[in-house]
């Protein structure tokens, strides 16, 4: 299974590249994400004692921000847009070939860590729906056979 986490030595170098402030927690959440892809506890229980805020708080903003996640995610993070542009073009039909291929379901992860699927409103690329983004990576104009494709070279 594949297992992304982060040491502790590394959420230290990120808090001291921020020069240690609580100000900075945002920024210092988001870069450990881009690090570990979510936020692990052990890494928000030593932000906690290093910035000296409570965790409750922390666990606060990383909730509420929707760019954050508290659960691992997977190797590949599937977006697919189900703006009205791209939900008109099939979206919803490209998502429903997600779950049911790799039994996943919106907002969760396979059981072997490979995919997260998330669906998201418009990613502003209306004119090339319907959109499906790999880790942030835009994939226009998707048609089933290229998103079984896409499926296969996942898997390996
Ligand atoms: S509706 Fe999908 S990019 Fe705008």
């Amino acid at each position: 299974m594949l297992q992304v986490t982060i040491p502790i030595e590394k959420v230290d170098g990120i808090i001291g590249a921020w020069g240690g402030r609580r100000e900075a927690l945002i920024d210092i959440l988001q870069d450990i994400q881009d690090v570990a892809r979510y936020l692990p506890r052990p890494a928000l229980e030593h932000l906690s004692k290093e910035l000296a805020v409570p965790l409750g708080e922390i666990y606060h903003i990383a909730t509420f921000y929707k760019a954050f996640s508290i659960e691992p995610k997977g190797k590949y993070v599937v977006q697919v847009c189900l703006g009205t542009a791209c939900h008109v073009r099939g979206g919803r039909l490209l998502a429903d070939r997600i779950s049911h291929d790799l039994a996943v379901k919106p907002g969760k992860t396979t059981g072997d860590r490979l995919v997260t699927l998330e669906t998201v409103g418009c990613v502003g690329a209306c004119a090339l729906g319907p959109i499906v983004t790999v880790n942030g990576e835009i994939s226009g104009k998707m048609t089933q056979p290229k998103l079984v494709s896409m499926m296969k070279k996942w898997r390996g």
